[in-house]
């Protein structure tokens, strides 16, 4: 039926901001089932262990679990970093550790993006002096122009510009994640793209 001609659309979405598509939710889950199968190439036979970073990644670590075949476990782990100044200078602090150890297991760290790196450069250092037997990284998007820290992904969903983005689990001040696909997000009377710095 359609809208009465009043009828403001529903939603959180600000109308000074925007959502232009870039990745569809079809085109993630055909990457996701290919990374998985990759993976699991990768380790066969072997228990995996993912470990998802809070919240970004939980989306993309559910749907890429469900593709693995053969044992699967997985625990979370959140970070916070001190603001934009400091998170350039590495300053990345823990907030939640995981549930349990990870010694002698197969893990792969699932994160949404990897952007300047800090966030997987800290992380990666933290877990390797855990001594899991493999230690590998899967990122659904990869901003390389954005690198500062030397941090590389095994497995990459796909390799974007240095565009700000939304959905799929990454947010704007916590709004968008729910969004099934990856958009680039538009803001202000004339709809500029946000700076990926701020
Ligand atoms: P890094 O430490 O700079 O690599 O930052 C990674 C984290 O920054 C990601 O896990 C996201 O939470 C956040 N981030 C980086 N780029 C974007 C973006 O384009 N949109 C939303 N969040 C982003
Ligand atoms: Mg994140």
């Amino acid at each position: 039926m359609p809208l009465p001609k009043k009828a403001k659309p529903q939603g959180t979405r600000s109308p000074r901001e925007r959502v232009r598509v870039l990745i569809t939710g079809a085109r993630i889950q055909k990457r996701i089932q290919a990374l998985a199968r990759e993976i699991r190439n990768d380790f066969p036979g072997e228990p995996l262990h993912l470990i998802s970073v809070l919240k970004g990644g939980v989306f993309f670590l559910t749907d890429l679990a469900r593709s693995i075949p053969g044992e699967v476990s997985f625990d979370f782990i959140a970070v916070s970093s001190y603001g934009q100044k400091t998170h350039s200078s590495g300053q990345v602090r823990l907030t939640r550790d995981l549930d349990s150890s990870i010694e002698g297991k197969t893990v792969i760290v699932v994160e949404d993006i990897l952007d300047t790196g800090m966030t997987l450069r800290y992380l990666l250092r933290l877990f390797q002096q855990r001594k899991p037997k493999h230690l590998r990284v899967a990122v659904l998007l990869d901003k390389p122009e954005r690198r500062i820290a030397t941090v590389r992904a095994d497995y990459v969903g796909f390799s974007i510009p240095n565009e700000f983005v939304v959905g799929y689990g990454l947010d704007y001040a916590e709004r968008y994640r729910n969004l099934p696909y990856v958009g680039i997000l538009l803001l202000g009377p004339g709809l500029k793209k946000k700076p990926a710095e701020d």
